[in-house]
């Protein structure tokens, strides 16, 4: 049905000419495009009004071809949709100005019905999915319950999200109700999506690294697994944890059908501490894309050939960050498509 089914055939572990290439954060600051629609409305607005939405996911997509699409939009709306306030200011990121520290706090949180609170997330995936005319598929995501959790707890962004782990280890009956009540919501919530057409889906866990391995178990990896889970029957499902190298063997026994890797992780340590047989997708260093275009072509191909062809989806560790040149993430879609074995 899809036009272009190379990513679906990579997370099912077939047999491909070249890996499929899509890139974290494709749709974003480095456009000039998206600068443009970023100048009339704010950040939520765009997140809101499918027509933005949806032609933001497009945009990289008429520029360089990338195999899949992934929707415009921030794990952040989930945390908003459970009735907790959160804002993005500009040249601050993400502020919730009443953050989740004790019970009081936690009761106000609500497990919300997506399909109201979150019904413009599917109206865009379906006014995406017109744009992308089936040629490529379509990613949905949301974050992991303890990346959530970081922002509800914090506050903010951090460099190490301090407060989230005081709260986890120090009120740990709370800690877990809310990571309830946030995987109950985030698997709702993908299902929703997938109703409403997307393709595969990916869990970011960003800030799983934060966590030492035993905590990792604890706090994080069981509830995506849950997720995992709950959805693996119905659409591949990508889990994508930063500065989780450490977990990989443990998520390759999940029902996952691929693990993202970031660069700190050599593609031939991820592919023996997974154990040879599941897709990885990654792990381009995002600030490699600063280098001249005909070395990131020498790197990409290297990267390829270092993961293997076949099992694998070219991606970037993390995302694209907003000084890359044009014609340098140019130069990363094109190394993979003029791949020759
Ligand atoms: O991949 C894509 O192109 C789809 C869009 C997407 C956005 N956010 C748009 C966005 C995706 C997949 C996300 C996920 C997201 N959001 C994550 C997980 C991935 C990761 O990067 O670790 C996280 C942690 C967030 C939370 C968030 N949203 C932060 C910390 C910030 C501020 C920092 C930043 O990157 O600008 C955002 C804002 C945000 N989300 C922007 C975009 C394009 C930039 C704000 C703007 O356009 O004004």
């Amino acid at each position: 049905m899809i036009k272009n089914d190379l990513f679906l055939r990579a997370l099912k572990g077939e047999t491909v000419d070249r890996p499929p290439v899509w890139m974290m954060r494709q749709a974003g600051r480095y456009l000039p495009e998206f600068m443009e629609i970023r100048k009339k409305y704010d950040f939520f607005t765009r997140c809101r009004t499918p027509e933005l939405a949806s032609e933001i996911t497009v945009q990289p997509i008429r520029r360089y071809g990338m195999d899949a699409a992934i929707l415009f939009s921030d794990i952040l709306v989930v945390p908003q949709a459970m009735n907790v306030e959160v804002e993005m200011k500009p040249n601050f990121g993400p502020y919730l100005p009443n953050p989740i520290r004790d019970k009081k706090s936690l009761d106000q949180v609500i497990i919300p019905d997506v399909n109201e609170e979150l019904g413009y997330v599917m109206d865009a995936i379906k006014a995406t999915k017109e744009k992308l005319n089936d040629e490529i598929p379509l990613i949905g995501f949301a974050g992991s319950p303890w990346t959530i959790l970081c922002y509800m707890v914090q506050g903010q962004g951090s460099k190490n999200f301090d407060k989230a782990k005081e709260f986890c280890f120090t009120q740990p009956v709370l800690a877990h109700e809310l990571l309830r009540k946030i995987t109950d919501t985030t698997i709702a919530y993908l299902k929703a999506k997938v109703k409403a057409g997307v393709n595969a889906v990916q869990i970011f866990d960003s800030w799983g690294g934060m966590l030492s391995p035993v905590d990792y178990q604890e706090f994080s990896w069981q509830y995506i697994n849950d997720i995992i889970e709950a959805l693996k029957d119905e659409i591949p499902v990508i889990a994508f944890g930063k500065g989780c190298w450490f977990a990989l063997n443990e998520m390759s026994k999940s029902g996952a059908s691929a693990l993202g890797i970031d660069w700190t992780c050599s593609a031939r340590n991820a592919r023996y501490l997974t154990g040879g047989n599941i897709t990885l997708q990654g792990n381009f260093d995002p600030s490699r894309l600063l280098s001249p275009p005909n070395e990131i072509k020498k790197m990409v191909t290297e990267m390829i050939n270092n993961f293997g062809k076949d099992k694998y989806i070219v991606n970037l560790g993390h995302g694209i960050l907003p000084n890359i040149p044009l014609e340098n993430a140019k130069a990363f879609v094109d190394a993979v498509k003029e791949y020759k074995q």
